[in-house]
């Protein structure tokens, strides 16, 4: 399955780009979604609850091919403080990517909402029906999702900087078929 060590296997690379942008898509629905009062709002949160889901279940599938498959090592002049930069930046995405959707789902869980993936897939709740713990969820949840586009932009920066601007290859070792 492993491809060269410069790059990384198939499964990540595709797994990657697919949640990047189901992320960045999560984003705007999210922000769209507190930001409207008309019919649109239920019609973004059903579409956000599902997209959530599979952000969830994405990014399970894609920890597991990650220590499965060792990713290609960082170059080795990268000064040590961008290395660690890089190694805890990607272990938070991990983290917030499966945090947010629990904590949305939990959100739902501990305001008595059914958690439903389309008309007839609910899922079951995952906190007890509490409306203190409801209110404090929905903050994390959008806190975490603030920290998340943070994260992202920086994950952007940094894959730019070494595209355009160092050319080390890392870039390219997500998008596949060009060595060092
Ligand atoms: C990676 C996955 C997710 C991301 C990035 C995300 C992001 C967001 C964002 C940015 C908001 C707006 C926060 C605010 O400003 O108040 C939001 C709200 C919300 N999210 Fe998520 N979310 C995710 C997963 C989920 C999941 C899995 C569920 C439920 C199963 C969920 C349920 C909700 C609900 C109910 C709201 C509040 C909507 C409202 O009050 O109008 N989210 N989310």
């Amino acid at each position: 399955m492993k491809t060269s060590s410069t790059q990384f296997v198939l499964a990540a690379r595709v797994l990657h780009w697919l949640i990047a942008l189901l992320i960045l898509t999560m984003l705007f629905i999210g922000v769209g979604m507190v930001a409207s009062v008309s019919e649109r709002h239920e019609w973004l949160i059903s579409i956000h609850k599902p997209l959530g889901i599979s952000i969830l279940i994405l990014a399970i599938i894609r920890l597991i091919v990650r220590l499965r498959n060792p990713p290609p090592p960082l170059p080795a002049d990268l000064p040590p403080i961008q290395k660690l930069a890089a190694h805890a930046s990607h272990w938070l995405l991990y983290f917030l990517m499966l945090v947010i959707p629990l904590v949305g789902w939990a959100m739902l869980s501990a305001g008595g909402y059914p958690v439903m993936l389309g008309h007839s897939l609910r899922l079951p709740p995952i906190f007890p029906v509490n409306a203190a713990a409801f209110a404090i969820l929905r903050h994390t949840h959008a806190w975490l999702a603030m920290l998340l586009f943070l994260t992202f932009l920086a994950h952007l920066g940094a894959a730019l900087y070494h595209g355009l601007i160092r050319r080390d290859g890392v870039l390219w070792s997500m998008i596949g078929n060009r060595t060092r």
